[in-house]
């Protein structure tokens, strides 16, 4: 496999805006994780020869880089926030009901591919806490008791 044509447009369309390839990479390696949901070695491959960039150089940046997936993934993500302020709002209620909901715990997928359960430090929502984001969208405060309509919403 080789980089779509839409891979290859938005890249060339991203990468300008960068001093150079290597500064660009982690855009880049959004930019095909956006489509092929996780970054494979074949990926990193693809982007590789794309950046003149080595497997293990891609590798280690998205080692270190947020959000970047190097296993596969669910179809959706669920970020359930673990940090100061949610602590105190009910981030330990929020987490049981979510791991209950789904039958996985935080690292995993559920069996039937549909979702990633991962922890995160701050959402950025801390006025909103205890919070969740399902793949862009920002739910919080959240009660337990509506894990379940929340993540209905997301086939
Ligand atoms: S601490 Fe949870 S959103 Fe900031």
């Amino acid at each position: 496999m080789s980089l779509s044509a839409d891979e290859l447009r938005e890249l060339d369309a991203a990468l300008p805006h960068y001093p150079d390839r290597r500064a660009a990479a982690a855009t880049a390696m959004r930019v095909v994780q956006r489509r092929r949901r996780w970054l494979s070695d074949e990926a990193l491959a693809d982007l590789g020869a794309y950046l003149g960039m080595s497997v293990e150089e891609l590798d280690s940046l998205a080692t270190f880089a947020n959000m970047l997936f190097r296993r596969p993934v669910g179809r959706h993500i669920v970020l359930v926030c673990d940090s100061f302020a949610c602590w105190s709002l009910g981030y330990a209620e929020l987490r049981e009901a979510i791991q209950t909901q789904l039958g996985v715990g935080l690292g995993e997928t559920t069996p039937d591919g549909r979702f990633t359960l991962l922890p995160i430090v701050c959402l950025g929502a801390c006025d909103r806490g205890p919070a969740m984001m399902v793949d862009a969208d920002l739910h919080g405060p959240v009660a337990p008791p509506d894990v379940g309509a929340i993540l209905e919403a997301y086939a």
